[in-house]
């Protein structure tokens, strides 16, 4: 057996996931984190610290950034692992000694920013600054592997133990927590981490149906995160399938479409 034979190799649990239907609740907001956290190292990677004008958007992005993140495992500890733990009292363990680490990460990295922000001409700006940079490679290559581990085994821990229904519940459950600022938030990074495929299932979740005018709010909010490229793909596809919603419910077979092809 050839190690690297894909047809030979034992399934994994980013394998199984991968290959399965069924719902990943962590699937499209980890997405948006990752573009987050990657712009957010790339912009301490390129700004110049000694320009204070730079540096307050360093200050203020990585600053953002870390809210977020905290804000992130607070959702993940209430609305995903509590209900599990609530089934099973060790699955979560390891995630929640991650989240505790992340939390003691992100105190440590908010003390070094406060450092940047108030350096001094004698202080080493540009030092504090790269090493901030690098202090924020290791959390973000440490929260990587933390949310793919979440979205493989974690996940399907919480499959043994729940529904699609009850999954769903759960996100929905957290979303209506968000005010309209933080859902137009988390879809404009998704807009940025998620293929327009995925985008799509973001606006026609199923569950109720969309409002008209909370519709056009999400189109706005991905209209001015997308490039025009994204954009315009976005809006073929939406476009597409509302054309299929509008044809007879059974339209007559097309020959030209079920001819087998000669390749
Ligand atoms: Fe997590």
């Amino acid at each position: 057996m050839h190690p690297h034979d894909p047809t030979q190799r034992q399934p994994t649990d980013i394998s199984v996931v991968c290959a399965s239907a069924r719902l990943q609740p962590y699937r499209f907001i980890h997405k948006a984190l990752r573009a987050l956290l990657l712009q957010t190292l790339q912009t301490a990677g390129i700004l110049d610290v000694e320009d204070l004008i730079q540096r307050q958007r360093l200050v203020t992005e990585v600053d953002r950034t870390l809210t977020l993140c905290e804000g992130h495992i607070a959702h993940e500890n209430g609305f995903l692992h509590e209900p599990l733990r609530a089934r099973s009292l060790r699955a979560t363990r390891a995630f929640d000694n991650d989240h505790w680490d992340h939390l003691a990460s992100i105190e440590s990295l908010r003390l070094l920013l406060q450092r940047v922000r108030d350096a001094q001409p004698h202080d080493n700006a540009p030092g504090l600054a790269y090493e901030l940079y690098l202090r924020l490679s290791q959390f973000i290559g440490e929260s990587l592997a933390h949310m793919a581990e979440e979205e493989s085994a974690l996940t399907r821990i919480l499959w043994s133990h729940f529904s699609d229904a009850e999954l769903r519940g759960f996100i929905h459950a957290l979303e209506s927590t968000f005010s309209d600022e933080e859902k137009a938030f988390y879809l404009a990074w998704m807009a940025r981490g998620l293929s327009a495929p995925e985008l799509v299932q973001v606006l026609q979740a199923p569950g109720e149906a969309t409002p008209p005018e909370v519709f056009a709010r999400q189109m706005a909010t991905l209209k001015q995160a997308l490039p025009a490229s994204r954009w315009s793909e976005l809006v073929a596809r939406l476009d597409g399938l509302s054309a299929q919603d509008q044809a007879p419910a059974h339209p007559p077979p097309n020959p030209a479409r079920h001819r087998p092809t000669a390749s």
